[in-house]
């Protein structure tokens, strides 16, 4: 095993777009927990797949449009952005960084983005909330013991967050192999602080052959629709559902008052060989209609990647591992940079489109 290196002090000048991290960042981080971050379940083909149907995808330009007085910012739930990106959460940040999401809403309230907090933060949901200067989301993990569940929302309604984010496709770990072969376990002062106190099931591994799933204690404590409606009625924040991949759970979040929806397959770590997130938006937002604003992520390296889903469907999108490998290898900087960096692409295919806001984003940017 490997050493790894220290943070970068500054940024170099070879880092010129978001995947050029990637190299730095591994060389900060033990092989388990790259595997841990940069793996997907199984085969990893979704993981694959989020990236490559994007690339898949062609942009048309148009010329001498008027682009003066452009911006990109929008409104989402009475909340000002920026600009369309918002940082999904991961958890144990920890894990790369020794002030993990702590760095991260540094860097966060230093570009003005959005921060989603994961239930499975190893820093407390309060302390990151008193560190903010930006939109905070806090996203739920529904937990077998319900009444924990409630004061979860409850701490995170105090602590000043501004929408919950229920993440709905991950009932069991997917089977992240890569993790299981790096002997990946977490490391001795990174927890899942948040759920301290919580009753617990007997434990459950990600691992073939450990036990039955099925008729066991957790899928039977799974969460369903009527907990989703329990959600909306217990919280006066706006709920968004994340990790919704067919048109018909689209339609039930509408029909259950949801006010979001997230367009997320989980960066391919849960169900392998579902299809990219950026193959099945437009056949939900056909089913949405325009009733609550989708938002996307998986796979998103590049700001014509943002411009895509933008044009597809989405309202705004999420990046998962691209700012996980700049805060491994720079911290808060690296964060920012990599922000920074998906901006600015996104404002350079704006102008080569024609588009001055993000309204003018449409599916005519694009073929196939
Ligand atoms: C995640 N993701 C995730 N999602 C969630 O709702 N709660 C969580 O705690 C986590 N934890 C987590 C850990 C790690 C290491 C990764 C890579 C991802 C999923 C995340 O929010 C998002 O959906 C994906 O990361 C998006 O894909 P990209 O941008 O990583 O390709």
């Amino acid at each position: 095993m490997h050493s790894p290196l220290p943070t970068l002090q500054q940024i170099p000048a070879s880092i010129a777009a978001v995947a050029d991290y990637e190299p730095f960042a591994r060389e900060r981080m033990s092989e388990q927990a790259w595997a841990y971050m940069a793996g997907g379940a199984a085969d990893e083909l979704t993981l694959r797949d989020n990236c490559a149907a994007f690339r898949r995808l062609r942009l048309r330009s148009r010329a001498l449009q008027e682009l003066s007085g452009g911006h990109t910012r929008l409104e989402l739930f009475g909340q000002r952005f920026e600009q369309p990106i918002l940082l999904a959460p991961v958890a144990y940040q920890k894990l790369v960084h020794p002030d993990g999401e702590l760095a991260t809403v540094l860097a966060a309230s230093a570009v003005r983005a959005g921060m989603v907090v994961s239930t499975q933060a190893s820093v407390a949901l309060e302390e990151i909330a008193r560190s903010a200067q930006t939109p905070l989301w806090f996203q739920l993990y529904v937990q077998p013991d319900r009444e924990f569940t409630r004061e979860l929302v409850q701490r995170a309604e105090a602590a000043g967050y501004q929408a919950l984010v229920v993440t709905v496709d991950a009932p069991v770990n997917g089977l992240r192999n890569r993790e299981q072969r790096a002997g990946f376990a977490l490391p001795a002062g990174v927890e899942a602080v948040n759920l301290r106190g919580m009753r617990t099931l007997p434990p459950v591994t990600n691992r073939i052959g450990d036990g039955v799933l099925l008729g066991g204690p957790l899928l039977d404590a799974a969460p369903t629709w009527r907990d989703l409606a329990w959600l909306r009625a217990l919280t006066r924040l706006p709920v968004l559902v994340k990790g919704v991949m067919h048109p018909e759970d689209a339609r039930r979040a509408v029909a259950e008052g949801i006010d979001g929806i997230i367009v997320s397959n989980h960066g391919g770590r849960t169900l392998d060989t579902q299809p990219a997130t950026i193959e099945v938006l437009e056949e939900i937002a056909r089913a949405v209609e325009g009733r609550v604003p989708l938002l996307l992520d998986g796979g998103i390296r590049r700001g014509t990647d943002v411009f895509k889903a933008l044009a597809l469907g989405a309202r705004a999108v999420l990046v998962g591992r691209p700012y996980i490998f700049g805060l491994a290898a720079a911290g808060a900087p690296g964060v920012c940079h990599v922000v920074q960096l998906l901006r600015a692409e996104l404002e350079v295919a704006m102008a080569l489109t024609g588009c001055r806001t993000l309204a003018d984003i449409g599916p005519t940017r694009v073929s196939r």
